[in-house]
């Protein structure tokens, strides 16, 4: 991964002027969403503004649009316009298998790489060959909404009900390479709950969290990004193991080459969020 996905914003993709907004936001990514924030009627015509919108500058934002499924009436042309639009990525709702994915997979052209949102039972069951399914695929989005209601279960703090649909997503993308969104967090003005949720969800080990209104990207980005403690006991390890013979011992802890590994990537982490700070993501 050459990216961070801490912060996932999705943009309604019928609002001009969140489309506009969303170039000045500190988000790592951002969804042109073509799906459930747009209303039936207002399909086409988000369909046009986010084609042409996808294609302004949004800095270093990495540009995804999400397409209605193919087995409903918009589906196959919002594709050929996403395709055209040529964004970096396309994603696909309600994935519930890899044939779904490779069909589009070979229609893709440029640099323009696929995700899957995992939110149906089916989906979760076939989390393993979906994140098999094609070289072209590069991440995995939650979608805990649609899995809450697909499952009859509730909406609680712990998560508890959907802990396992997440963990299994988590491992087939960690067995693939690709980078794992955690769901969205609906109570868009509770900033305590949403650290919360941030903090579990890092903790099993998501990239980042999907979002829906500006407001909760601070925190987000505060809670995925390694802070400074981290990253100085990351170099200490990284030297101590480096003047050892294998095992070394830093604050009467053992440090392997495991601890080394998890060092460098917290570092290589920090660094690209850095230079997407930088960048300031113009
Ligand atoms: N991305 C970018 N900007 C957004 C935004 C988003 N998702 N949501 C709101 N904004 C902007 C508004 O345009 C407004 O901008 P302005 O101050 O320049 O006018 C500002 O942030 C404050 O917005 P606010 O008035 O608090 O919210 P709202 O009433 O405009 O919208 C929601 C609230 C929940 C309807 C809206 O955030 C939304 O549609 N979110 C996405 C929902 C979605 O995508 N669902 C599908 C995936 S789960
Ligand atoms: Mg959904």
């Amino acid at each position: 991964m050459s990216h961070p996905y801490r912060s996932v914003l999705y943009l309604p993709g019928s609002r001009m002027g969140v489309l506009e907004k969303a170039r000045d936001l500190p988000a790592d990514a951002l969804i042109f969403d073509l799906e459930d924030a747009v209303a039936p009627d207002d399909k086409p015509r988000a369909r046009l503004l986010v084609s042409e919108m996808v294609q302004h500058d949004y800095g270093m934002r990495k540009r995804l649009i999400r397409i209605n499924g193919l087995d409903t009436p918009w589906g196959q042309e919002d594709l050929s316009a996403a395709i055209e639009a040529a964004p970096d990525g396309i994603l696909l709702p309600k994935v519930n298998s890899a044939a779904e994915l490779q069909a589009i997979a070979a229609q893709l052209r440029g640099n323009t790489r696929l995700w899957a949102m995992m939110e149906t039972p089916l989906g979760i069951l076939n989390a393993r060959e979906i994140a098999a399914s094609t070289p072209l695929l590069e991440g995995l989005v939650m979608g805990t909404n649609d899995l809450i209601k697909e499952l009859f279960a509730s909406h609680v703090p712990t998560r508890a009900p959907v802990l396992t649909a997440l963990s299994t997503c988590l491992l087939a993308a960690r067995a693939h390479g690709l980078v794992c969104v955690d769901g969205v967090y609906n109570a868009f003005k509770d900033e305590a709950g949403l650290k919360a949720e941030c903090e579990q969800g890092l903790a099993m080990g998501f990239d980042g969290k999907t979002l829906i209104h500006p407001a909760q990207i601070a925190v987000t980005n505060a809670v995925f990004a390694p802070d400074e403690a981290a990253l100085e006991l990351a170099r200490r390890y990284i030297k101590a193991f480096e003047s050892s013979a294998g095992v070394a011992v830093v604050d009467g802890r053992i440090v392997e080459n495991l601890h080394v590994e998890n060092a460098v990537r917290l570092l290589t982490k920090a660094d690209m969020i850095a230079k997407m700070n930088k960048g300031e993501r113009s």
